[in-house]
């Protein structure tokens, strides 16, 4: 099948996940796109006066009811995917923040979502580390003047990266429920960028596979 890729020079690895680079990403004309962007700071702060929480990462409720990143459709045509996503950033968090194609981590295919639908979707995907005040302002703004608060976003939540006794934190967050493949990109930038410890993320993941209704 082709969707009007210019070049194929991707590995067969990158292939099989339906990942593809920025270049080619943008050379398929007939591709919808869509940007989304994961924001994080580090924190010294404790919960319960005990509990590191080590770093926060925003993602938002959905008008869907489904947890994903602030972000979405971008026109390639009229804008560039990051100023794209600047764009929605304003509407969902309520402030400009610039993203620079530094930002930029992969992009990839997101599965049909009907199978006669024509024009696929490519989701690119960003993150950015912020301070923690400035990620305090992020909520903020999000809740006050955003335009899209309570209506696409109903509102942003920290991910917990902790696992407490009993296997409450991040292996119950885990087992929500995640717009596209939200799921993965949170978890594979929780590895990559190391903000939980490998063995803790297997676990959590284990866990979180086991409670998932
Ligand atoms: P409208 O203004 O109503 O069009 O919404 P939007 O532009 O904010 O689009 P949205 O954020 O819903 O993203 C568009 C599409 O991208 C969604 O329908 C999902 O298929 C997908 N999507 C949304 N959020 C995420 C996310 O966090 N990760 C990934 N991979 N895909 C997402
Ligand atoms: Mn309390
Ligand atoms: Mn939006
Ligand atoms: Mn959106
Ligand atoms: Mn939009
Ligand atoms: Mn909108």
């Amino acid at each position: 099948m082709s969707y009007g890729l210019t070049r194929l020079n991707t590995s067969s690895k990158k292939m099989a996940s339906g990942q593809l680079s920025r270049a080619e990403a943008l050379a398929c004309s007939g591709c919808r796109h869509a940007c989304h962007v994961m924001l994080y700071a580090d924190t010294k702060a404790q919960l319960f006066g005990r509990i590191p929480i080590k770093h926060i990462i925003l993602m938002q409720m959905r008008f869907d009811g489904l947890l994903g990143f602030p972000g979405g459709l971008v026109n390639p045509s009229e804008e560039t995917l990051e100023s794209g996503l600047s764009r929605e950033l304003s509407e969902e968090l309520g402030l400009a923040l610039p993203i620079s194609v530094e930002d930029h981590v992969d992009s990839c295919f997101a599965p049909p979502s009907s199978p006669s639908s024509s024009s696929r979707l490519i989701t690119h995907f960003y993150v950015k580390k912020m301070d923690e005040e400035q990620i305090r302002e992020v909520e903020r703004a999000a809740a006050s003047t955003a335009a899209d608060h309570g209506l696409e976003v109903l509102g942003m939540v920290r991910v917990p990266l902790y696992t407490m006794k009993g296997g409450g934190g991040l292996a119950s967050f885990l087992s929500h429920s995640f717009i596209g493949n939200a799921r993965s990109q949170l978890v594979h930038s929780m590895l990559r960028l190391n903000l939980v410890a490998p063995r803790e993320l297997h676990k959590a993941l284990t866990h979180s596979l086991k409670t998932h209704a």
